[in-house]
């Protein structure tokens, strides 16, 4: 199994890889969905489990409020776990665990969805019920997929906030989403650390309202304060009669949802200080996720497959909980740091779990390239079969180190374009698709993406512009939640009836996308998604800070990293370790991937004359490059 160079770096999978692949033949999917959208993503619904069938595939009176399956019903989890309990996957593994001390756990199909059962029944006898929000704030380990997972079998829309964040950000989430009920843990291990999880929620809980009860699973066995008749531990919950009562302790029924009964909230960051929910539902999002996950990572039944996000964050919820259960998938999970205790552990779990397909961000293969090829080549990694890459464009460098050095030439490298709103990957190559390192390729079948500039009109071949999506797909967001309005301004107004990314592109003379970065006010640090209002607001809330600007300028591991310039309040003389001092409290407010690299004390900022700071001519100053138009910069 070779796959073969060809000249002009075109990177051609082996005859073995697309003849064994699901698809081998991208177009012939791809003219089907052209000529009939619906009846396309019709046919793939068919493979899902429904109670009751649909009215409609999709319903597109109302853009761009689009509706998918209408008056189906159904139930992510009862495609994720039921019905392969009742099949021959009941003893299959689901999901293999490995914490950062070395700890293992592994869960059958039968034993994890038995888990989820008995939390199920515990969050009905704390009356959580249908429609209502869970916010869960978690470290990498099983109970948070658990956790997820009951939130949808009784009906519950879950709110995950990454481990990665802090007070505000917690504070800010919970009180958008109202949720009153927290599923945290003591702590967790990352990096050889301890991160005190519960030490964070309490703090946050001293700001909002409308919390009941908080479920604490042990991790860390540290020490925390327990408030009485509000927060509870996972273990002693799961261990009473009380959950038994209510539905028979293992056994719980799973709601019947529609179609567009909401199945999550995800806060992104945007273009203001308030982070957006966005909503996914349970129908389209469980046919879009399915079947890009299967044809995209060409998952086979003995296959393992590991995706290294977290699933607090968007290829989480879709690619690590969602995708690979629907499938009847097993998939690894693990807790900690890439390097932690030395930077070969990721490379030791390819090798002992046998991993086959495995897909990682590009900021994580610098990091790991930059200790050498060493660490690696110390490892039998022959399992694997695909590679992939999500978050942000890879940088040809990195794509062929992890092309050669992880994937020994083999490996074909799926570069996954897609976003917390679109649900799915969108733009993305096939097993069977001709590869540039560092180019998405095309847009998946049924896709309809193109570049446009300023005056939304299609650019020429290797111009840059705005990439846009200009046909609905079932894993749409449905709205920004409480906020239609702002769901409608924010992607479907720029260039009216099409979706605007906020990404920047090119399409090469054979179509092939090349992602440049994001246009907008957010900026990809090491793959998170964060928003430059998001930490301007967390800068000035202390008390010296007047005004604060955030931008993103170049990092070599990173991809980008935050400089903050601030303009102190009259009188305050900044003391000698100021920047030190506000980097900490930016990581303590927002989290700790929120801090900034550099914060620099200004006079003055660049503001036009109606009072917006222009990041554009700071980032242009600080990369010494020309300042652009200056005719609306204030005097
Ligand atoms: C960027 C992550 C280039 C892009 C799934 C997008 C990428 C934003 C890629 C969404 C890729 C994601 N190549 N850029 N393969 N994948 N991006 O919502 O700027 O955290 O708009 O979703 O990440 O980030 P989000």
């Amino acid at each position: 199994m070779t796959v073969e160079q060809t000249a002009g770096e075109l990177y051609l999978p082996s005859v073995e890889i697309v003849n064994s692949a699901h698809i081998n033949n991208r177009d012939v999917l791809a003219n089907m969905a052209t000529q009939d959208l619906v009846k396309f993503w019709e046919e793939q619904a068919k493979e899902f489990d429904w109670f009751s069938p649909w009215d409609k595939v999709l319903d597109d009176s109302n853009p761009p409020f689009y509706k998918w399956f209408t008056g189906a019903t159904t139930n992510i989890v009862y495609n994720c776990l039921d019905r392969h309990v009742a099949s021959w996957r009941r003893n299959k593994l689901a999901l293999l665990w490995e914490g950062e001390n070395g700890e293992q756990r592994t869960y059958s199909y039968h034993a994890l969805n038995r888990e989820v059962c008995m939390f199920a029944n515990v969050l009905r006898s704390m009356g959580v019920k249908k429609g209502d929000r869970v916010t869960i704030y978690m470290g990498r380990i099983p109970e948070l997929p658990i956790a997820m997972l009951a939130c949808a079998k009784v009906g519950a829309v879950h709110s995950v906030i990454y481990g990665g964040f802090s007070v505000e950000a917690i504070h800010g989430r919970i009180d958008d989403s109202q949720s009153n009920v927290i599923i945290t843990c003591d702590g967790g291990f990352m990096n050889g650390k301890t991160i005190e999880l519960k030490a964070i929620v309490d703090e946050a809980l001293k700001r909002c309202a409308t919390v009941e009860h908080v479920i604490v699973v042990r991790r860390t066995g540290h020490e925390v304060s327990m408030e009485s008749g509000r927060d509870y531990w996972y273990h002693d919950l799961m261990g009473l009669p009380v959950a038994r009562s209510t539905g028979g302790g293992s056994r719980c029924e799973t709601e019947e949802m529609d179609a567009e009964d909401p199945l999550f909230l995800l806060y992104t960051s945007g273009t203001t200080g308030k982070p957006k929910a966005i909503l996914h539902t349970h129908g389209g999002y469980m046919v879009g996720v399915g079947t890009t996950l299967k044809w995209v990572f060409d998952l086979k039944e003995e296959d393992r497959y590991w995706c290294t996000a977290d699933p607090g964050w968007i290829t989480g919820h879709s690619y690590i909980v969602y995708g690979p259960l629907l499938l009847g998938a097993t998939s690894f999970m693990y807790e900690g740091a890439p390097t932690f205790p030395y930077p070969n552990r990721w490379w030791s779990l390819v090798e002992r779990y046998g991993i086959n397909v495995f897909y990682t961000a590009p900021t994580a293969i610098r990091g790991l390239m930059r200790f050498g090829d060493a660490w690696p080549n110390r490892h039998d990694l022959s399992s694997l079969r695909l590679l992939g890459s999500v978050g942000e464009p890879i940088n040809p460098e990195a794509w062929r180190w992890y092309y050669e050095v992880i994937g020994k030439s083999r490996c074909p490298i799926m570069d996954t374009w897609w976003q917390t709103e679109t649900g799915m990957f969108m733009i993305t190559p096939l097993p069977e698709t001709p590869l540039k390192p560092g180019s998405a390729t095309r847009a998946f079948p049924g896709v309809d993406a193109d570049i446009y500039d300023e005056n939304g009109r299609p650019v020429a071949p290797g111009e840059e512009g705005y990439l846009v999506l200009k046909s609905p797909w079932p894993a749409m967001l449905r709205t920004i939640y409480k906020d239609p309005e702002r769901y409608v301004s924010q992607y479907w107004s720029r260039f009216p009836g099409v979706y605007f990314t906020g990404d920047s592109a090119r399409k090469d003379k054979d179509g092939y996308f090349w992602i440049i970065g994001r246009v907008d006010d957010v900026i990809k640090v090491s793959g998170y998604r964060l928003g430059t209002a998001e930490i301007e607001s967390a800068l000035v809330s202390h008390p010296s800070v007047a005004e604060a600007a955030a931008i993103g300028m170049p990092h070599e591991i990173k991809g980008h990293a935050i400089h903050a310039y601030v303009m102190l309040r009259s009188g305050v003389e900044p003391g000698e370790d100021f920047e030190n001092e506000l980097k900490q409290y930016v990581a303590h407010e927002l989290g700790p991937i929120a801090k900034p690299e550099k914060i620099t004390v200004v006079p003055q900022l660049p503001k036009t004359r109606s009072g917006k700071i222009m990041r554009r001519v700071l980032k242009a100053r600080a990369q010494g490059l020309p300042e652009g138009d200056l005719s609306t910069l204030e005097e």
